[in-house]
């Protein structure tokens, strides 16, 4: 009987199944299931296996020989935090990012460092010419000669010349533009993307080669994605931001190296991406004078704490039918702290639209910022000006009661550093015992509280801008 030569798998999370079904039942998205080869090396025959097989041997942990990772600085700070401390040789990491981010900068850049430490480095490029590529290493200053450039997209010659060079760093740009020859489907497809990824981590593994794999993040459709081949990496970072703002964030999603949700914050300027060492200032630098609806906040990213802007705005709606935008933060979550503001605070907003933006256009998932956006809104919605240098965090529960955050010290370090005074935050944060000298620090057990505190601590307007809603 002839056996199946195909085999069915999801572009979005590579679960695979032999037959072709309309939703994947690894990720349950739809449509998304791709037929391609059955693998080379899985025995297609039904013959029974004739290979003798090795008996395997467990090992207790104290008898596995330590090995100290050798780490490699990519020579800027942001970077290698959210690696974990550097590049562990013999990794691959997997780079994504919109196109036109500044994936190829950001590595083009690392290597360049890299390289001036005196590692031997490849840049393989199967998107822009060697000239294009010249073009841009122009703007970013002087490279030197233990990095190399190729452009080439055939992964087999890739590979046999990894084997006789062996660098010490490869950066393949991009993953959707290589193809292997014994592979069937285009560059980009599921199948070519996945089957080069494998041979490529074979080569890391085997030859201790650090990888770079840049990939583009695309709409779902033939292309496959970065997202297919996170399990198989040992770090995938994704670069995001605002295509037309400046600064760029780079995020850590998986490390087998290091912390994951590390972030490190970038800049580009017209000569590469410069860091971005102090974020809290840089997220602030925009935000407008104290008025009504703007709350800063702190949130921990990684390990590391950031102040940020929460704007609210609250109005009236025009078709009797309100809206409500998040830009940044969970939109349900935002739902959730409206309702608990208008239970608890005995608000009535359903006539209202309600909009939630964290500025500087970063994405937050603490909930340590649910305080700081119920009081965007409330202040918003009262037209109450916040009192200055003022910053709010805590968890807000369902029935209004302020809960403790983690990390509270270094939230309220961060901000004393930044120039804030006080600090409005849950009042069983304040059994942590926490060290502030110069920083008041406000605590409340409730939603009714802080509001209270607002209500009196507020600077008064001048009389022809009163008016609020209430
Ligand atoms: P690029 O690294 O090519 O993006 P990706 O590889 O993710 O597709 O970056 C492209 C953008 O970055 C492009 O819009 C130009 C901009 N850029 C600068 O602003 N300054 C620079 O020094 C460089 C090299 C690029
Ligand atoms: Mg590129």
């Amino acid at each position: 009987m002839a056996r199946r030569e195909t085999v069915f798998f999801c572009t979005e999370c590579g679960y695979e199944v032999s037959k072709w079904t309309g939703v994947c039942p690894g990720c349950h998205a739809f449509n998304t299931m791709t037929e391609a080869p059955r693998e080379s090396g899985r025995p297609a025959g039904n013959g029974a296996s004739v290979r003798r097989i090795d008996l395997p041997k467990p090992l207790p942990l104290s008898a596995i020989p330590e090995e100290s990772e050798e780490r490699i600085s990519t020579g800027m700070e942001e970077l290698d935090r959210v690696l974990g401390g550097g590049v562990v040789s013999g990794s691959l990491i997997l780079t994504g990012g919109d196109p036109g981010i500044g994936k190829s900068t950001l590595l083009l850049q690392a290597a360049r460092n890299m390289a001036a430490g005196g590692k031997k480095i490849l840049y393989i490029s199967g998107e822009e010419s060697l000239r294009q590529i010249k073009l841009r290493a122009r703007r970013l200053g002087e490279f030197p000669d233990e990095l190399r450039f190729l452009c080439e997209t055939s992964l087999d010659a890739i590979l046999k010349l990894l084997q006789e060079e062996k660098p010490a760093v490869v950066v393949i740009d991009s993953i959707q533009t290589m193809m292997k020859e014994d592979v069937s489907g285009t560059p980009g497809s599921p199948s070519q993307v996945r089957e080069c990824t494998a041979q490529l981590l074979q080569t890391a593994k085997s030859l201790s080669i650090t990888v770079f794999i840049i990939g583009h993040v695309t709409k779902e459709g033939t292309v496959a994605g970065p997202r297919m081949l996170e399990h198989m990496v040992d770090t995938v970072l994704y670069f995001e931001g605002d295509r037309h703002a400046s600064y760029r964030i780079l995020r850590g999603v998986k490390n087998r190296f290091g912390a994951v949700n590390e972030i490190g914050v970038f800049e580009m300027r017209s000569e590469g991406l410069a860091e971005v060492p102090n974020p809290s200032a840089f997220l602030l630098s925009g935000s407008a004078e104290q008025d009504s609806g703007s709350v800063v906040s702190c949130v921990i990213e990684g390990t590391r704490p950031l102040l940020l802007e929460v704007q609210g705005l609250v109005s009236r709606s025009a078709f009797g039918m309100a809206r409500r935008t998040a830009a940044g933060v969970d939109y349900n979550r935002v739902n959730l702290l409206l309702a608990v503001l208008e239970k608890r605070c005995r608000l009535s907003l359903s006539d209202c639209d309600a909009y939630v933006n964290i500025a500087g256009g970063l994405r937050v998932n603490d909930p340590a910022l649910d305080l700081a956006v119920i009081l965007a809104l409330y202040s918003s919605y009262r037209n109450l000006l916040l009192p200055p240098h003022l910053i709010v965090f805590g968890e807000v529960g369902l029935s209004g009661e302020l809960r403790d955050v983690p990390f509270t010290e270094q939230r309220v370090q961060e901000a004393l550093r930044l120039g804030y005074t006080s600090c409005l935050l849950p009042r069983a944060s304040l059994n942590r015992g926490i060290k502030a000298k110069g920083m008041k620090l406000i605590g409340a057990a409730g939603l009714d509280e802080a509001i209270r505190y607002l209500h009196a601590a507020s600077p008064a307007r001048p009389e022809s801008e009163e008016g609020g809603r209430a």
